[in-house]
């Protein structure tokens, strides 16, 4: 397979436009093995970026993705996050080094903020500094940040290293597009979109089906593909079944037309006024 495109962040690392994500793994000791031999057969592939969180299986997740990587770990860009309710400055130092622990490496690769909450953001982001300093984290950034919290974000010292607002974004939810996508992009600052395929509840749709059938593709290539067409977006697609994992690497080969992405317009208009972020 092609090498995956990049997007350059602050640090100057390489980000995948295109990761594996994993929430809902590490919930059920019966879909363990699964789990893991689907992110393991995602790296056999060429895939380089997990997405994680401390929040997920309560870091179990993030235990599923240090056996997948095992002795890999320098060819493996991990994304984890910190929860909320432990982003103070002290909280999010701690909370790293549990999932430093959890991940059994020495280093995240992009430390997310999960979503907001009442601790300011600014302490979150001096603990980043903090972390950043001490080589645990290369890059940081945030998750279901919307444009008042950005703007707030940019206000503050430091802010110019955020390296990504992870959101929820696919055909289905195209609110970002009035106002909280222009203004990342002004900013340099690349959307990770998550839930890419709408959790499944895209992939029925017959718009999706009729364009994947024009070019013998899947819905879910169709959905992805539509996502990476655009500059400095990356997809995180969630799968434990290996075909859905074959299934939608595929999207990056995939390249859709005008005729396309007007079909698709049509089907999922894009926003016409603000609309508040929406998450899952
Ligand atoms: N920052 C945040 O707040 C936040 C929130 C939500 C998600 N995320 C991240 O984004 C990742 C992706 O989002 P998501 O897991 O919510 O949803 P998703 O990736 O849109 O969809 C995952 C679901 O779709 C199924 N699927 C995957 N590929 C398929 C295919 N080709 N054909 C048919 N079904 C397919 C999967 O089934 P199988 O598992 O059976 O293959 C799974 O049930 C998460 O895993 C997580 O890492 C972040």
């Amino acid at each position: 397979m092609p090498a995956i495109p990049t997007i350059t962040l602050p640090s100057g690392a390489a980000m995948p436009v295109y990761g594996l994500g994993t929430w809902r793994m590490g919930e059920s000791a019966k879909r363990r093995a699964d789990e893991v031999a689907a992110l393991r057969h995602g790296l056999a592939r060429g895939v380089t970026l997990i997405d994680t969180a401390e929040m997920y299986g309560d870091g179990e997740a993030e235990a599923i993705v240090a056996e997948a990587v095992g002795g890999r770990r320098d060819e493996v860009f991990i994304v984890s996050k910190v929860l909320p309710e432990n982003a103070s400055r002290r909280g999010t130092v701690a909370a790293c080094e549990r999932s430093l622990k959890h991940l059994r490496t020495d280093r995240i690769d992009l430390y997310l903020l999960h979503w907001r909450s009442a601790v300011p953001l600014g302490e979150t982001l001096e603990a980043f500094a903090a972390l950043t300093a001490a080589g645990k984290i290369r890059d940081w950034g945030v998750s279901n940040l919307d444009i008042d919290d950005m703007r707030e974000l940019a206000t503050l010292p430091g802010a110019d290293g955020c390296a990504v607002n992870q959101v929820l974004y696919n055909l289905t939810r195209r609110g970002i597009e009035f106002d909280l996508m222009p203004s990342c992009r002004q900013h340099g600052i690349p959307i990770m979109a998550y839930s890419p395929i709408e959790q499944g509840r895209l992939l029925g749709h017959p718009a999706l089906r009729e364009i994947g059938a024009r070019h013998g593709a899947s819905a879910a290539q169709v959905a992805l593909a539509w996502l990476l067409r655009q500059d400095k977006v990356a997809v995180i697609p969630k799968a434990t079944t290996l075909a859905h994992v074959d299934d939608n690497l595929a999207a990056l080969d995939l390249r859709l037309t005008e005729d396309d992405i007007a079909a698709l317009d049509k089907a999922f208009p894009p926003p016409r006024k603000a609309v508040p972020l929406e998450i899952l």
